[in-house]
């Protein structure tokens, strides 16, 4: 008798254990689809250059869904907390697209940087979410590493590779000069010279030949200066790859997206509202980058000839079909021992890079070769 009511109570329990979880997984279900649907609001600053994220989620697709994080790479909050002096305003070292960046060191005497996504946005998972598949599986002397994770309910932190001497945008833009940089000469920012911009770019170059040339080609989607970090020695390292798309070549030839990117790096294309990414949308901000770095001119703004506002390619066209491609470069670069036949060349590259079709754009191999057999 004892032996039945037993049986009873068990058979009840269970079906209250199994109702309950079953109402809670349903009310997870419904708040995560309430959170995808607000869109993220970014203000634009037409002077810093930030990426548009992509208006329409679902058509977003990481073609490759089977991602999943190495829990090697897992560090612990508290771990990343001390070493950011609990966030501290004055460790940050950058305000990259999706969120802080804070310069910490590891309890083992790493320096790393540490970057902390918005937790508000769905944009902020989408981004971690492409940065972990892509960058931890990633290993390229051109390609910021990335050290470690934590995640928690909306928080995300991520932790890369500390690279010393910041982003190529500041070295072209944000030049320090006077008392300031007497402060701190590790601060110091002087113009770069030719040949430095241009081994920066022939690092930029091979970077992105190794992403397209993976088995599951990756497109970056944001190349620009500010994604673009520069170590002791001028080496560049791709960072930033929030937006980054792999390509699964078994199915198509490219990623079907709503345009994403930063205004002044976006193909012809994706401006005329083409919604499909490939690797010939990178090499078209390439091209761009390899402008704006030989000129120190930002994409974004346009460029005074005589009377007219033009726009940096056609600048650029301008001066080359006039053979002054001399008056493209910046006016920050010393011009002796400046070879012109190295500038050029460079210029030469950089329009092709920069062809209103995709198929005018050369694939990236043949930009490295071209790059690195290029006069200096
Ligand atoms: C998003 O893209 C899908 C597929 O391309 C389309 O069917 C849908 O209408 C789009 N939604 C919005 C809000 O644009
Ligand atoms: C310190 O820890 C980080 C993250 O786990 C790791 O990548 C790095 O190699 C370690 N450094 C040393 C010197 O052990
Ligand atoms: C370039 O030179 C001009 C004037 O000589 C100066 O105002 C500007 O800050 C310099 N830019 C860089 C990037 O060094």
């Amino acid at each position: 008798m004892e032996k039945a009511l037993a049986a009873v109570l068990a058979a009840i329990g269970t079906f209250i254990v199994v109702t309950l979880l079953f109402a809670i997984l349903i009310l997870l279900c419904q708040r995560r689809k309430t959170k995808t649907s607000t869109l993220p609001t970014r203000q634009n600053n037409p002077t810093r250059t930030r990426p548009v994220p992509d208006p329409n989620h679902s058509s977003v697709s990481i073609v490759d869904a089977s991602w999943s994080y190495d829990p090697n790479l897992k560090i612990s909050l508290a771990e990343l907390a001390r070493a950011t002096d609990n966030f501290s305003p004055h460790l940050i070292v950058g305000d990259g697209s999706f969120g802080l960046v804070y310069k910490a060191r590891l309890n083992n005497g790493t320096l790393v940087a540490v970057k902390k996504l918005s937790p508000d946005a769905f944009q902020g998972f989408r981004e971690f979410q492409a940065e972990m598949e892509t960058l931890s599986k990633l290993d390229h002397p051109n390609i910021v590493k990335i050290l470690g994770y934590w995640s928690s309910g909306p928080e995300r932190l991520l932790v890369y590779e500390f690279i010393e001497r910041g982003n190529l945008d500041q070295w072209l833009h944000e030049p320090t000069t006077g008392p300031e940089a007497q402060e701190s000469l590790s601060d110091l920012r002087l113009p770069l010279s030719w040949e430095t911009r241009v081994n920066i770019i022939r690092g930029v170059a091979h970077g992105l030949c190794y992403l397209h040339g993976l088995e599951k080609p990756i497109i970056h989607r944001d190349i620009k200066a500010s994604n673009v970090l520069l170590d002791s020695e001028f080496k560049a390292h791709i960072a930033d790859f929030g937006l980054a798309r792999r390509i699964d070549t078994s199915k198509y030839s490219h990623v079907s997206t709503q345009f994403a990117g930063t205004m002044g790096y976006m193909p012809p294309e994706y401006v005329a509202g083409a919604n499909v990414a490939n690797q010939k949308v990178d090499v078209y901000s390439f091209g761009i980058l390899m402008l704006e770095t030989g000129s120190g001119r930002r994409p974004n703004l346009p460029v005074k000839m005589g009377e007219e506002d033009i726009g940096l390619v056609h600048w650029a066209r301008k001066m080359k079909e006039r053979s002054s491609e001399m008056d493209v470069v910046d006016v920050n670069i010393s011009k002796e021992g400046l070879r012109e036949e190295s500038v050029k060349e460079y210029v030469r590259i950089a329009c092709m890079c920069t062809g209103e079709l995709q198929k005018e754009r050369p694939e990236m191999p043949e930009v490295v070769n071209l790059l690195d057999s290029m006069p200096l």
